[in-house]
């Protein structure tokens, strides 16, 4: 048997992707546009196996799409190909918009005409899982309760309206045509492989190369923060028991302030790689200008799928910060190869105030 991951020479995908071949021995076809996000090298251990089967595409072609999904017949297609980044989508909304949402229509139209092709065994067992995210939701006031799956959409950056758009796609795919979906909602996820534009990746490269560590506004937005294998045990556990048509949320049940989360890789970084002048990394912390329509607050309540479907995360704060910061400093060949021309222009570009 085979699946079909979309976005797997991305962050979250990759680490999927590897941690699926390394339990189990059904072939993965991926398919990826390698954006700038997107990096073969994360896959490198996978070149010589048999089982991966790497295709340089885009979502959105939907004959590439129709032919892979004939010649290899997935039994389950995993969706996480999308643009990622909040800050990105402030300064071009336009590549969240033809990659979220026309790209995830394409796909659906690519996916629907196998399945209704399909003999009906395996159209009974197929599955589409949609990867999301939390930000669908909108923002939490302070002492609101966390997120549950019924809470109400309201997006608020482009990122977060183009996601909330393409779970809409999904929902409604089931609703009308009957396609066997299932989506995922999850909060921040952090981890190896994170491409160092987001908080915690950025946060640690920037310290060690004696950069500023720019906090947005005051510091006190609140993320929930799940250690990324832990996102992927929980896809696993959707795509194998979940039931059609339903959303899960996933989340660790660990709020946090970005400035605690600052300060914490800082205090890891001060006791695994100090600093030659004996300073702690805190000290190369910097307030910059707050993102446009920052939202204040994010909190999963992932109670469902630990009830129904008995998934807890394997990793606490502590345990998942501890292995990130450390793989960060084991592996600088991987900082040094992400960190192309690309890269540096974006930096340029989003913190030229700062
Ligand atoms: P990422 O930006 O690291 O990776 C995205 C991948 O998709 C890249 O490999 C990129 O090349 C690929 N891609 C982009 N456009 C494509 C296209 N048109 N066709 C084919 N491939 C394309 O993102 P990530 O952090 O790994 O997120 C993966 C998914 O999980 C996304 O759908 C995201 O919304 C969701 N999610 C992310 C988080 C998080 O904290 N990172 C949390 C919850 C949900
Ligand atoms: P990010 O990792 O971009 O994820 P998201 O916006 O999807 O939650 O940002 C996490 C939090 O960290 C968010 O509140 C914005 C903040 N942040 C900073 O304070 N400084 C930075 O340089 C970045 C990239 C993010």
């Amino acid at each position: 048997m085979t699946i079909l991951v979309t976005g797997g020479a991305g962050f979250i995908g990759s680490n999927f992707v590897l941690d699926w071949l390394a339990g189990c021995n059904e072939a993965v076809v991926n398919l990826d546009a390698l954006t700038y996000a997107g990096n073969v090298h994360n896959l490198d251990s996978l070149r010589s196996n048999p089982l991966h089967v790497f295709v340089h595409g885009d979502i959105g072609d939907g004959e590439l799409v129709a032919r892979l999904l004939l010649e290899h017949t997935p039994r389950a297609v995993l969706h996480f190909a999308a643009e990622s980044h909040v800050d990105r989508s402030i300064h071009g909304p336009g590549a969240f918009v033809q990659t979220n949402i026309v790209g995830t229509f394409q796909l659906l139209e690519a996916v629907r005409a196998y399945w209704g092709n399909l003999e009906p065994a395996a159209k009974a067992a197929f599955r589409l899982l949609h990867v999301s995210t939390d930000e669908v939701f909108g923002s939490l006031a302070k002492d609101a309760p966390a997120f549950t799956e019924t809470h109400p959409y309201e997006p608020n950056s482009p990122y977060s309206a183009s996601k909330a758009a393409s779970d809409h796609l999904v929902r409604a795919y089931h609703h009308t045509y009957g396609l066997p979906v299932l989506t995922t909602n999850c909060s921040n996820n952090y981890g190896p492989l994170h491409f160092p534009e987001k908080l915690i990746p950025l946060m640690i490269v920037n310290a060690r190369a004696g950069k500023p560590l720019p906090v947005y506004g005051d510091g006190q937005q609140i993320r929930d923060w799940l250690y990324v294998k832990d996102h992927c045990s929980a896809i696993r556990c959707v795509l194998a028991q979940g039931r059609v048509g339903e959303t899960y949320n996933i989340g660790g049940w660990n709020e946090m302030p970005n400035l605690d989360i600052v300060h914490t890789v800082c205090d890891l970084l001060d006791e695994l790689q100090p600093r030659a002048d004996g300073a702690s990394y805190r000290s190369q912390i910097a307030f910059v200008a707050d993102r446009p329509g920052h939202d204040r607050r994010y909190a999963i309540d992932a109670s469902k799928l630990h009830r129904e479907l008995g998934w807890r995360p394997a990793e606490t704060f502590a345990s998942g910060i501890r292995k990130t910061v450390q793989w960060y400093l084991d592996n600088p060949d991987w900082i040094a190869q992400v960190q192309s021309g690309a890269y540096r222009e974006w930096v340029a570009k989003q913190y030229a105030a700062g």
